[in-house]
Parts: C-alpha cells; sequence; structure tokens
C-alpha cells in the first residue's frame, strides 16, 4: 500500500470547493483530446476532470496517491465498467514504473507544483515515455499580479508548508515553460492565462516506445496480453483492465485503430 498522502483539504471538501473551480480549465483541456483517445489521468484527486472528459474519451486510466480524493473519485465512477475506466489509488511514479501500457495523452492538472523539484522532471520523463501527448495544468509562471494570482498564492500557503516550499520553487523555476526547456520536450499548443493564471501546455512525448525503439502495448490494441492489466497499489493485484475482451466477449473494439487514424497516427507506429 502506498503511503496515505492526504492533505487536510482533501475528499468532500475538495470535490465541493476546490474541483469545480477548474471547470472552464477542463474544458479547454477537453478541447484538445481527440475523439476515442486513451487517457491516464495522473493525481486525478477525486475524478471531476476524468467525468468530463468521459463521453469523449475511449478509455481512461485515473490515479491519485490521496485516500479520500480516491474514495470519492471510486464512488463517482462506480458502476461505470472497467474497460471503460479504472480508478487506482497510487503515486504517478509508481504506476508509470510498474504499468507497461501506452497511452495517446497523459493528463496532469495541478499536479506538478506539488511535487519536489527534484522529482518533477522524473516524473515527467517517465511520462513522455509512454504517451503520445502530455497535456500539463498548472499555474502560470509567474503568477499575473491581479485577484487570481494573490488568490492562489493564499490556497497554496494554506495548504501547508511543504506544499507551499513545492509551488514557490516552482514559480522560481519557470513553472512549465521551464520544466520542459530542462527536459527538451517540445510544446505543440499552449493556452496561457485562459482561463486568468493559469497555463496548459500540450507536450509531445516519446510514441510509447521503450528505450529499444519498440513499441508499447496501446491500451487501445491490447488483445489478451496480461501486461495491460492496470495493477494498483505497489502490489500485484489487478484493480481492472483495458483488454476489450473483458467487455465484448472476446471480440476487439476496432475504433482504436480508426480513430488513432482520424487524429492523424499511421497504421503502426505504436
Ligand atoms: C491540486 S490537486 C489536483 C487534482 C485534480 N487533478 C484537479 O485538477 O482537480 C493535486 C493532486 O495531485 C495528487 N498528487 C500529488 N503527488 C502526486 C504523485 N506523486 N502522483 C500522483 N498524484 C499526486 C494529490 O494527491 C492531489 O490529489
Amino acid at each position: 500500500m502506498p503511503d496515505n498522502k492526504d492533505h487536510w483539504y482533501d475528499g468532500l471538501f475538495y470535490d465541493l470547493f476546490i474541483a469545480p473551480n477548474q471547470d472552464r480549465v477542463f474544458a479547454q483541456v477537453k478541447e484538445m483530446l481527440p475523439e476515442g483517445s486513451t487517457v491516464l489521468d495522473i493525481g486525478c484527486g477525486t475524478g471531476r476532470l476524468a467525468s468530463q472528459l468521459l463521453d469523449k474519451c475511449g478509455k481512461i486510466v485515473v490515479i491519485d496517491p490521496s485516500e479520500r480524493n480516491i474514495k470519492i473519485a471510486r464512488r463517482k465512477f462506480a458502476g461505470l465498467p472497467s474497460g471503460k475506466i479504472v480508478v487506482g489509488r497510487m503515486d504517478g511514479f509508481e504506476f508509470l514504473a510498474t504499468n507497461d501500457l501506452h497511452f495517446d495523452f497523459i493528463t496532469m492538472s495541478y499536479v506538478v507544483h506539488e511535487i519536489h523539484e527534484d522529482d518533477r522532471a522524473i516524473l515527467l520523463r517517465a511520462a513522455a515515455a509512454v504517451a503520445d501527448r502530455i497535456i500539463l495544468v498548472d499555474y502560470l509562471a509567474p503568477q499575473p499580479g491581479n485577484y487570481c494570482g494573490v488568490l492562489n498564492q493564499l490556497v497554496e500557503y494554506a495548504a501547508g508548508p511543504e506544499h507551499y516550499r513545492n509551488f514557490k520553487s516552482f514559480m522560481r523555476k519557470g513553472g512549465i515553460t521551464g520544466l520542459l526547456k530542462e527536459l527538451h520536450l517540445r510544446t505543440l499548443n499552449e493556452l496561457k492565462n485562459r482561463p486568468c493564471s493559469s497555463h496548459i501546455a500540450v507536450v509531445e512525448g516519446k510514441k510509447g516506445r521503450d528505450k529499444s525503439g519498440r513499441a508499447l502495448p496501446s491500451a487501445w490494441e491490447t488483445g489478451n496480453r496480461s501486461s495491460c492489466d492496470v495493477v494498483d497499489e505497489g502490489s500485484t493485484r489487478r484493480i481492472g483492465s483495458l483488454n476489450p475482451r473483458d467487455r465484448h466477449g472476446g471480440q476487439k473494439d476496432d475504433r482504436a485503430g480508426e480513430n488513432h487514424k482520424r487524429a492523424g497516427g499511421q497504421p503502426g507506429d505504436r
């Protein structure tokens, strides 16, 4: 089991009073996703972004180490087929190290500023290795000197000393722009200050290839490979599967190839 990473505001408080403030940003993220994409949402919180992407995504895996947040996310998605959405209490580093899947998109919304400065690049690099694209949403650096900027500072301060230290260092190091520059990752599209004080960047990943250039299994093209089961909480416990056979009695879901081609992909490029 991972350490419990709850903050005082996680759970119901986050779901009712904080997450709804991101709806405009989440709508922009949704616009950026091609229909039918497979998505991994790292640091999903209570699942609000995922719930807005569900009707557009093919399949989505959402993970978060906070027990209270993930409990609400699980409740939100209860009843949906596990082939559509998989919810796991798990840290992003751990997930990327233990699950060998490829996603069209990885989303991280207001997660990177919480990560210690020594670890941000590690997380991003690992994410870039298994996804075609990463959509990063976070605070714009520097923050505008208006009401939004001041409010964000206060919120981050209230989140606790460690959290605030990470936020300050994220700002000092140039936020998303600074991080992407350090990693030499290419920005394909970005929106700054829309809505106020946010930064959304679509970043090019490594097309899900391993070190030797071999394609990792895609969440669309899972067949019956066990590596496509999603493993939760650092154990071998299976929390769900992205295997289309689990839902369609052995018939392969073929929308994958079509969607991928529509989004400009080449057959066999993963
Ligand atoms: C500010 S909340 C954002 C939640 C959600 N993405 C949103 O935009 O509403 C940040 C989330 O990142 C999660 N988080 C922090 N460190 C993480 C890590 N190493 N891996 C995955 N999630 C992490 C926290 O538990 C928290 O739920």
